[in-house]
C-alpha cells in the first residue's frame, strides 16, 4: 500500500481477529472496523453517499450538508466535510456520546440536540422533523438521509461484502448487527447472490422497531430505531436475534477484561451470537463484523456509575467460553 496522502485514504477493510472466548466450539471471526479514520464503519457509508452526491453534481466545495445522526455517522461525515470543505450540521438527541460531541465539534460540525421525544418515544421521528423542515424552507442544505439514502446500502455490497467473501473459503453464519441496516442489507444481498447457504442472523436490540414490535426505551447508540428504516426493506435475513442492553453491556464489561474495548453494538452481535449458540453446529464457521471500538463509551458502558444508574446492578452470566 501506498503511504496515503489524504486522510479519507485511511479507512481499512481487511482487519479481523478470531476469538475462540465467545463461542465453546467455534471460533467467531470479527471484521473490526474500528482502525478506520472515524473509528467505525460509518466511514465507508458516509464516503459513498458524499461521492454519489459530488458525482451528480448535487453538492460542491462550501455547500451545506445536514444529517441525523446518534454519533458516528456523524463523525465521519464531519472528517469528511473537513477534508473537502463542506459545511455541516449534524441533528442529534441527548444520547450522543460526550466523546462523539467534542469530536464533531473538533473537526467544525455545527451541533442540533432535539430534546423533545417523539410518538415512539424515541427521538428519531422529532430529528427528521426538523431536518425536513429546514430543508424545505432553505435550499443551501442538502439531507444526506441515510434512512433512505440507497448509498448507504451500496457501500456495503461493494465493499464490506466482498471484502469478507474473499477472507473465508465458507461461511455457515454471518452475524450482522441492525441501525440503519445499510450495512444488514448491502451485506445480506451480496451473500444471498454469492452464497446463498450462508445463513444471516440480523441482531437487533431489545425496544427497537426495525422488524415489527413496540419502540422501548434504549441508551446505547448503534443499533436499533424507533422508526422503520425505509432501506431495511432491502435486506434479505434467515433469523432475527434480540439483545437486550444490559446483556450487551455484560458482555462488554466480560471482554474488556481480556483486553478487548468493543463498542456497544459489537457488544450487543456479540451477544446475539451467545443467545443463538445451541443452533450453530460444531466447528462451523462463524462471521461478524465489530462496528467500532469502545473508546467512546468510557462514560457510559465502562463507567460503573453509569451503568449502576440505568441498568441496577449488572449480573454476571458466567465466564465466556
Ligand atoms: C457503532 C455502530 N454500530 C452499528 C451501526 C449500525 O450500522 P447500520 O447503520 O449500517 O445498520 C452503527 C450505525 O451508525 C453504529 O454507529
Amino acid at each position: 500500500m501506498e503511504i496515503p496522502r489524504n486522510p479519507l485514504e485511511l479507512v481499512f477493510d481487511d482487519i479481523y481477529i478470531s476469538l475462540d472466548t465467545i463461542l465453546e466450539n467455534n471460533i467467531v471471526n470479527i471484521k473490526l472496523e474500528g482502525f478506520s479514520i472515524s473509528g467505525s464503519i460509518k466511514i465507508k457509508s458516509a464516503l459513498r453517499m458524499v461521492d454519489r452526491l459530488e458525482m451528480s453534481g448535487k453538492i460542491k466545495k462550501g455547500d451545506t450538508l445536514i444529517e441525523s445522526s446518534s454519533g458516528n455517522l456523524g463523525v465521519a461525515l464531519s472528517i469528511i466535510s473537513a477534508v473537502r470543505g463542506y459545511k455541516f450540521v449534524c441533528v442529534t438527541d441527548p444520547n450522543l456520546l460526550s466523546t462523539s460531541e467534542n469530536l464533531m465539534k473538533a473537526y467544525g460540525t455545527e451541533i442540533v440536540k432535539i430534546t423533545e421525544k417523539d410518538e415512539n418515544g424515541g427521538y428519531l421521528n422529532s430529528r427528521i422533523k426538523y431536518i425536513k423542515n429546514i430543508v424545505s424552507k432553505d435550499k443551501s442544505f442538502t439531507w444526506i438521509n441515510q434512512y433512505e439514502n440507497i448509498d448507504n446500502v451500496d457501500a456495503h455490497y461493494s465493499s464490506t461484502a466482498p471484502s469478507i467473501f474473499k477472507k473465508f473459503q465458507k461461511i455457515d453464519y454471518l452475524f450482522v448487527g441492525a441501525g440503519t441496516t445499510g450495512t444488514l442489507s448491502g451485506v445480506s444481498r451480496y451473500f444471498k447472490l454469492k452464497s446463498p447457504d450462508t445463513k444471516i442472523i440480523a441482531v437487533d436490540s431489545v425496544g427497537s422497531v426495525t422488524f415489527g414490535g413496540k419502540s422501548g426505551k434504549r441508551l446505547i447508540p448503534g443499533l436499533g430505531t424507533s422508526k422503520v428504516p425505509p432501506i431495511s426493506k432491502l435486506s434479505i435475513y434467515d433469523e432475527i436475534v434480540y439483545v437486550a442492553e444490559q446483556d450487551t453491556i455484560n458482555l462488554c464489561k466480560q471482554l474488556s477484561l481480556k483486553g478487548l474495548l468493543f463498542g456497544g453494538s459489537t457488544g450487543t452481535i456479540l451477544s446475539g451470537i451467545c443467545k443463538y449458540k445451541n443452533e450453530i453446529k460444531a466447528d462451523a464457521c462463524v462471521v461478524t463484523i465489530s462496528p467500532d471500538f469502545g473508546n467512546n463509551y468510557l462514560d457510559t458502558i465502562y463507567n460503573d456509575e453509569w451503568t449502576n444508574k440505568y441498568f441496577n446492578k449488572i449480573y454476571l452470566q458466567g465466564e465466556l467460553a
